[in-house]
């Protein structure tokens, strides 16, 4: 995937990856080790405006991800369900895509390392349901049964391993400029992944999990 981000917002762990054109190469399939290189934000009021605090902007995502779930469970009519449930799907997949390539990698540290493998292993799992009801008639009971399964999944990853147990130790970690900056970054690789139907990348994810950067 061509990452439209500039390579200067970067510390790669493999210069060599960034192209001609000054891109960052990093997102490539076969590399995602990105170190987030911090730089400063809020010079002045314009620019704070446009900042989102990387935990606002996940815990956001997590509530929207959740109010599509009841969406799609009151859904009457299947042709409304099925499109419901690609949203779902797609901004799912997006998500955990810019925890996996950006905010796990960024907040890798000894304190956080069994949470973040932990959390790749919960993605994996949530994935494969994903790639299982996505092969499925949103008719077809094993699809209610596996969107029952999803939610619960999605809920303890979310509510319990990142909000409340992940979350405190990357504000220790990272200040809050760093957060901001951060918060951008995957708000831009959210909103160019979604222009891609992310959620048909999803069934080629589901041997292993996410790799990470070593501490
Ligand atoms: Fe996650
Ligand atoms: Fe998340």
């Amino acid at each position: 995937m061509p990452n439209r981000l500039p390579a200067q917002r970067y510390l790669t762990v493999c210069r060599e990856r960034t192209n001609a054109l000054g891109e960052c190469a990093a997102f490539s399939s076969e590399h995602i080790a990105v170190i987030y290189q911090a730089r400063p934000l809020h010079k002045d009021r314009s620019m704070k405006d446009e900042t989102i605090d990387a935990l606002e902007l996940l815990r956001q995502q997590h509530d929207e991800v959740e109010e599509l779930i009841g969406k799609i469970e009151n859904a009457r009519d299947s042709e409304k369900k099925r499109a419901l449930f690609e949203e779902f799907a797609d901004k799912l997949a997006a998500h955990s895509t810019i925890e996996e390539k950006l905010f796990y990698p960024t907040v890798m540290d000894q304190k956080t390392r069994e949470l973040l493998i932990e959390s790749t292993e919960e993605h994996l799992s949530v994935k494969r349901l994903l790639a299982d009801m996505m092969a499925l008639d949103v008719d077809d009971e094993h699809f209610d049964a596996k969107l029952t399964v999803i939610k619960e999944q999605i809920r303890h990853h979310a509510k319990q391993e990142e909000e409340q147990s992940l979350f405190p130790k990357v504000k220790r970690l990272l200040g809050a400029d760093e957060r901001a900056a951060l918060g951008n970054e995957m708000l831009a690789m959210f909103e160019t992944l979604l222009e891609k139907s992310p959620r048909k990348q999803v069934p080629a994810e589901t041997a292993e999990p996410a790799p990470l950067p070593a501490v």
